[in-house]
């Protein structure tokens, strides 16, 4: 989603700015802009397309402070006059992530005080907002406070002025946002990979906190406008773990990273000689004995992980399970339990709606909660008294791969040490898991070798405009992940149903033109699944079926096999994730698309 840059250093900012909204690309955009201060003067570019489009408009433009960003669309379509930064009388400039929800008001009453509105975004309102208050000879901080104060809805912005070359203002409520703290030089940004090149000290911004951003010194404010002082951190994001590589997308890149990415959030368990709670936090112990429901929120990916994990607990632990898709809970009157452990899924820790529905579970008496998120210091972690980081590394494609299998890794984790506590994983199962746990990451890489096959077979995907995904049990939420990241890349419509579900609608869209992708564990549901694969194929449908080994589900006319390793049980969602990745991409190749930055979409969705 936007991304937001901002410099005020002892040298042209335009490069900084420029790598900077370059490095935040991945979050998905539709134009860029930047602005600086120059001789008194606010000067601006915006562009609507790629970052590099902006670096060539921007040639021979340059200032000691500035803002800029990429903006994906919310109010108003994609184009220049939309782009931000937006500026007011030509001297506030002010770059904006989130949404303003009273900006109808507000435009209202700014336009009938004389101030000319020239674009269609919410954005618009907050630049002539600060200028009212900075007209009125308040400081650039006082002016923005005064503004924010009359803001409802979510915001990360960046200020500066014409006439205060040495001062950039910033804020946040809702959307991300951190400084970065150079050598007589600060930055903001709402992702730390902005600003690897310039500096890895780190303050991650608190809601409310209000920034005045000088070269030297920054002061930052709470809600209540008194000074506090926010740790520095010193960021563990390492410069080559957002750089492509050997690879052609980020989303293959991470694909491959998965064997690492399940090896490093595995690595403290797999270390060890028996399961302990503390992986999810001191207080984990205690919590997890006070709880007899749980409750999972998410969206999108991390939803699905959240769907397989319902499997396993509910098997497993014996505890109830109930998984909601967070947009819609946050709005539902529901049935509040304290008993209940509340875990909120993330790979970015921002997702707005996670978060408002976070908020919604406790707001609604839920005392025990747990973020299995992939951003530490993100505001899901730090919003729950239990926290388990999965070890992905940055996830820059827009489609999540390694972020989905780490969160199921997390996830099985917490069942065991649930079943443990609850008394239903004898020593013997213990050490069992453990060491199906260990196995996992050369199981990934095993099936990582099937590439080549799936690349070829991609290639009869291409001219397709449907596709029908199937899976049973643990592995219906595999075959909905499976359509979720072949729609997203390749713009292809694919649905997923379980296969018993087939015959109740869906099979009347099964012709020749509709290519049937299963999932195909040798589990306990295999023969009713092979039952559901002839009716499929009695209508004249082309399966693609990735089979376990020893399934003797045979190829023939119409029936495509890739074949699988053998069954691994309860982790077997894992390793059936990784083809359909795989196929997704290729098949994303094929058609030629944005593999890392699909239409439309953003990586990041900080807003509603
Ligand atoms: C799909 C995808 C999205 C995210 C969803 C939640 O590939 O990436 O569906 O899973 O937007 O995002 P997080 O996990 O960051 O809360």
């Amino acid at each position: 989603m936007c991304g937001i840059v901002g410099a005020v250093a002892q040298r042209n900012v335009v490069p900084i700015l420029l790598e900077g909204l370059q490095r935040l690309e991945y979050r998905g955009y539709d134009s860029a802009g930047l602005a600086v201060v120059h001789d008194g003067q606010l000067e601006r570019v915006r562009s609507i397309g790629r970052v590099a489009d902006l670096t060539e408009k921007s040639a021979g433009t340059r200032g000691f402070i500035g803002i800029a960003h990429t903006r994906w669309a919310t109010h108003g379509v994609p184009s220049v006059r939309n782009a931000h930064p937006h500026i007011s009388k030509d001297h506030v400039a002010v770059v904006h992530n989130g949404i303003i929800e009273n900006y109808e008001v507000l435009r209202t009453r700014l336009t009938a005080a004389g101030y000319e509105f020239t674009s269609d975004t919410d954005t618009e309102v907050i630049a002539h907002l600060i200028h009212s208050h900075y007209a009125r000879g308040n400081s650039l901080l006082v002016a923005t406070q005064a503004s924010l104060a009359e803001l409802v809805g979510a915001y990360a912005i960046g200020v500066i002025a014409a006439d205060n070359p040495d001062q950039l203002i910033c804020a946040r409520r809702g959307s991300p946002l951190l400084l970065g703290v150079g050598i007589e030089e600060h930055f903001i940004a709402s992702d730390v990979s902005a600003l690897l090149p310039v500096t890895r000290n780190v303050v991650y911004l608190e809601e409310g906190d209000v920034v005045e951003v000088g070269r030297r010194s920054y002061q930052i404010f709470d809600t209540k406008g008194m000074r506090v002082e926010r740790t520095v951190q010193i960021s563990e994001l390492n410069n080559e773990s957002v750089q492509l590589g050997e690879y052609c997308h980020y989303m293959q890149k991470e694909i491959h990273e998965q064997p690492q990415a399940l090896a490093d959030t595995l690595e403290s368990v797999c270390n060890s000689q028996s399961l302990v709670p503390g992986i999810f936090g001191a207080e984990a112990a205690a919590t997890f004995a006070d709880i007899d429901s749980i409750l999972i929120l998410a969206c999108g990916t991390s939803y699905h992980a959240g769907l397989v994990a319902r499997y396993w607990l509910e098997e497993i632990t014996g505890i109830r399970c109930t998984v909601e898709v967070a947009s819609e809970y946050r709005y539902r009157i529901s049935v509040a339990n304290p008993k209940t452990l509340v875990v909120v899924i993330s790979q970015s820790g921002e997702t707005a709606d996670t978060q408002a529905a976070l908020n919604h579970a406790k707001t609604h008496g839920h005392i025990h909660t747990l973020a299995i998120c992939n951003v530490p210091e993100s505001a899901l972690v730090r919003l729950c008294k239990l926290r388990m980081l999965t070890r992905a590394g940055p996830e820059i494609g827009v489609a999540s791969t390694k972020a989905f299998t780490t969160q199921l890794a997390a996830l099985f984790l917490l069942t065991l040490i649930l079943a443990k506590q609850r008394g239903r994983l004898t020593a013997e199962q213990e050490q069992k898991h453990l060491q199906e746990l260990r196995h996992l990451p050369s199981g990934v890489k095993k099936v990582l070798e099937l590439e080549p096959q799936i690349a070829k077979l991609a290639e009869q995907f291409a001219s397709k405009h449907h596709a029908l995904f199937l899976g049973r049990g643990l592995h219906y939420p595999i075959a909905l992940e499976g359509a979720l990241k072949l729609k997203e890349i390749s713009y292809i419509h694919a649905e997923a149903y379980p296969a018993g579900e087939l015959k109740h609608g869906p099979l009347a869209l099964v012709d020749k033109d509709m290519p049937v992708i299963s999932v195909a564990p040798n589990d306990a549901l295999l023969e009713k699944l092979k039952s559901n694969l002839q009716e499929v194929r009695a209508r004249g449908g082309e399966l693609y079926v990735f089979a376990d080994a020893h399934t003797h589900i045979r190829e023939a006319e119409g029936i495509h096999i890739m074949q699988m390793p053998e069954h691994a049980g309860y982790l077997s969602p894992i390793l059936h994730t990784i083809p359909l990745q795989l196929l997704a991409y290729y098949v994303a190749l094929q058609k030629g698309t944005d593999v890392d930055k699909p239409r439309n979409l953003a990586k990041s969705v900080t807003v509603e």
